[in-house]
């Protein structure tokens, strides 16, 4: 049995390496996916970082505030109240799902490093009501200063 979930060991795909909350969402997640989740995929464009995939995540959030939750490095020098560009991020996938962008966003993605299409601030982009897939594309993080 693993000890983490009380599965039987055939039944838990880490058994006793990950933490409870962990282990039941990746076990359980075929089961408890539903409308109401989001499956968000990170990527990053710093090298030697790895895409990440976050399952079961709540609407109500913004994408700054997710990463953040998960630990993933996403600068906000002004603390997500959109004055300053340092949570830019890219949405290549799932834009519908993002609360819509306002002028004042769109004033600061233009001063943003590398502005596209489908920029977004990562404080301003935040879940609606719903659930399904959202691909986001984060900077390299490296070019900032400060948090
Ligand atoms: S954290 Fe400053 S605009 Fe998002």
């Amino acid at each position: 049995m693993c000890s983490d979930c009380l599965l039987p060991i055939v039944n838990c795909l880490f058994p006793n390496q990950v933490s409870i909350d962990k282990c039941l969402s990746i076990t359980f997640a075929p089961l408890i996916r539903n409308d109401t989740m989001y499956t968000i995929k990170i990527n990053f464009e710093q090298k030697g970082k790895e895409p990440i995939t976050l399952s079961n995540i709540e609407a109500g959030d913004a994408i700054l505030e997710v990463v953040l939750k998960n630990d993933i490095e996403l600068h906000h020098n002004c603390g997500g109240v959109c004055a300053c560009t340092t949570c830019h991020i890219y949405v290549n996938k799932g834009m519908e799902h993002l609360e819509e962008i306002t002028d004042k966003e769109e004033d600061f993605i233009d001063r943003a490093v590398s502005p596209r299409l489908n920029s977004r601030l990562g404080c301003q982009s935040l879940l609606l009501d719903g659930g399904g897939e959202v691909e986001v594309t984060i900077p390299d993080q490296t070019q900032f200063l400060g948090e």
